[in-house]
């Protein structure tokens, strides 16, 4: 089916306490293993592309296959743009038939990221492009590169987030609750008095980012009090390092070697985000 909003599959899952994976793509054997994936647990998903990552892959160049790859399937697949910085970025998504557009005014102040996300949003509207913006500060890295702590006095405020949704007319919201990018300094401690006021002050889905290394039971508290969108990317990552450390010695150079491995890294891949698939709830649900 065609690409779907991020508001269309987020509707369903907000509504019947589940939450759309959002799995970021680096090279096409991510994206073959995640829409395969999706395809065989009849998930729903959401495949997304961090600006951070466009120097590994340009959405110039893997959205016309991506979005052909996704018109063939059975399920609802979301292509959104993850962590955009700025209005060009979120623009140049557009042009590049993604769905979706997250903008992180996170680093900035309270009324520049109001007034910037509005700003976003209004770009996205005509276009039928759905929009997740983030207030607080998730900690880390986005492309999960350090072991981070989350900082308390960086968390969403429930109060400002009621008026930053109902002032932006965002579609969905990342909150920041205890959760980080990339790999966690300790175990995740998650707010979950927090979240549940978020949830009821802003009645819109939410969204968790730093999926990785979060327990299978967080999780699923966390679903139950609003998030219906999970980040997940430096446990696909490890993944596919484990694959290739686990061949490197057998390792030979002949002419098939390389495409193994990276049938291999696949493998690993597609069966971490089926683990994911079944603890967020989306399996069946497409
Ligand atoms: P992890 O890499 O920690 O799973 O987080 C991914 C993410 O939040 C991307 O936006």
């Amino acid at each position: 089916m065609p690409l779907v909003s991020l508001k269309n599959v987020l509707k369903p899952a907000f509504e019947n306490a589940y939450a759309v994976g959002s799995f970021n793509v680096i090279n096409f054997e991510f994206l073959e293993a995640i829409l395969e994936t999706a395809e065989s647990k009849k998930s729903p998903v959401i495949i997304s592309i961090a600006e951070a990552h466009f120097r590994f892959i340009k959405p110039e160049n893997i959205c016309p296959s991506l979005t052909a790859m996704a018109g063939r399937s059975g399920v609802p697949v979301v292509l959104n743009l993850d962590h955009g910085m700025s209005l060009p970025v979120v623009s140049r998504a557009i042009r590049n038939g993604f769905t979706s557009a997250m903008f992180d005014g996170s680093k900035l102040d309270y009324p520049e990221n109001l007034r910037k996300t509005h700003e976003v949003v209004e770009a996205c509207r005509p276009a039928g492009v759905s929009v997740e913006a983030e207030l607080g500060s998730v900690g880390g890295n986005e492309t999960g590169g350090m072991e981070a702590e989350a900082n308390p006095d960086l968390f969403t405020d429930p109060e400002q987030a009621s008026a930053f949704v109902r002032e932006t007319g965002i579609d969905a919201l990342a909150v920041a609750i205890g959760n980080v990018h990339g790999n966690y300094k300790g175990e995740p401690k998650l707010d979950f008095k927090r979240l549940e006021r978020i949830r009821d002050r802003t009645r819109i889905p939410l969204v968790l980012h730093g999926g990785s290394g979060i327990s299978d039971a967080d999780f699923r508290k966390a679903i139950r009090l609003g998030i219906a969108k999970i980040n997940f990317f430096t446990g696909m990552s490890q993944a596919a390092l484990s694959a290739i450390r686990d061949r490197a010695d057998s390792l030979g150079a002949a002419y098939h070697d390389f495409p193994l491995l990276m049938q291999e890294v696949k493998k690993r891949v597609a069966e971490t985000v089926a683990h994911q698939m079944d603890v967020f709830g989306s399996a069946g649900k497409a």
